[in-house]
């Protein structure tokens, strides 16, 4: 069955690779948000059959050197619901071990011809630079703390099916609906990525957390910046846990856990003064209770599992997008 492009007469995808979002502009943003809802239904028909052939006879490269779990198994399963070949490269038996460069191991994959590489990488640029220098199109599914420009798209898209439906309007989008951030802003590419997204978008940003993980040019990206847990959320339509990195405590970057627990948990008390319907959300991997209440988690107001759903889609808009452009 053919899928409609219906987002395809608003603005035109010219790119060779998806790296970052603040590359974007925001039709190009709104363009995949647009994009989406034709892959959400594929994933859901009633038949079952959850395949379009739109990227038939393609080869889909994951070349994942950090650990994951949605976006390496999201990435394989909309390159297989939109009938690529994939190809999953373990970093840890690959030759890397034994020496091989970044731009060797793409060669000799593009000798194979690939179509698609989605990276992740833990050194910042490693998209971009096999980007710029190799034919496939690259996906920067997570490089070191630059961005996770796929996370964003998924999670403004989760935000925006709430806000239309919230307010029974299937064209609103973002703009004014305020996001509270809460959490390692400073290490994480799924915040810089999501401020990216979120403030071209039109919505409202805060950023809360301890000082010592607060970017420094917070209030130079346009956002309000705030060490107030309750302060951050008083207004908002969503509140973002972000995952403590368990790692930073032992560079001395907050006192302890249970501080960090007691002023910065996402978890009914701290919600006492929030709007009741606001929405929560986290990328993932959680750690229950100590940035998220695990009643909040699962609660009624929880998306996550919706972003993960939402994943799928946002990825197969995207890999159509960078192989059959408009
Ligand atoms: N949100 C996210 O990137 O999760 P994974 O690390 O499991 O891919």
């Amino acid at each position: 069955m053919a899928v409609k492009d219906t987002a395809v007469e608003k603005a035109a995808w010219t790119r060779k690779d998806l790296i970052g979002i603040e590359e974007l502009t925001r039709e190009e943003v709104e363009l995949v948000l647009d994009t989406a809802p034709q892959f959400v239904a594929v994933s859901e028909r009633q038949s079952g059959i959850k395949k379009v052939p739109l990227l038939q006879g393609r080869l889909v490269v994951n070349w994942f050197f950090e650990a994951s779990t949605r976006t390496r198994t999201s990435f394989e399963l909309a390159a297989k619901r939109l009938t690529a070949d994939t190809l999953t490269m373990n970093a840890s038996v690959s030759s890397a071990k034994k020496g091989e460069s970044l731009h060797d191991t793409l060669a000799n994959i593009e000798a194979m011809h690939s179509d698609i590489v989605v990276l992740r990488h833990s050194y910042a640029g490693a998209a971009r630079m096999l980007a710029e220098h190799h034919a496939s199109s690259v996906i920067n599914a997570g490089d070191g703390y630059h961005e996770h420009p796929t996370q964003a798209l998924l999670d403004a898209f989760t935000i925006r099916g709430h806000i239309r439906r919230r307010k029974d309007d299937p064209e609103a989008g973002l703009d004014g609906v305020r996001v509270a951030i809460i959490g390692d802003i400073a290490h994480s590419r799924v915040a810089r990525s999501n401020i990216y997204c979120l403030t071209k978008l039109g919505a409202h940003v805060t950023i809360c957390g301890p000082r010592t993980l607060l970017p420094v040019e917070g209030e130079r990206m346009g956002i309000n910046v705030t060490t107030d847990l309750r302060e951050a959320i008083r207004d908002a339509d969503v509140v973002y846990a972000l995952r403590i990195q368990l790692e930073r405590q032992q560079k001395c970057l907050f006192p302890s856990l249970r501080e960090y627990i007691r002023l910065y948990r996402v978890d009914k008390e701290a919600l006492e003064d929030a709007p009741p319907n606001v929405l929560i959300m986290h990328p993932g991997p959680i750690n229950r209770d100590i940035e998220l209440a695990t009643e909040l988690a699962d609660g009624p107001q929880s998306a996550v599992l919706e972003q993960v759903s939402n994943g799928v889609a946002i990825r197969m808009a995207v890999m159509h997008l960078l192989l059959n452009k408009s």
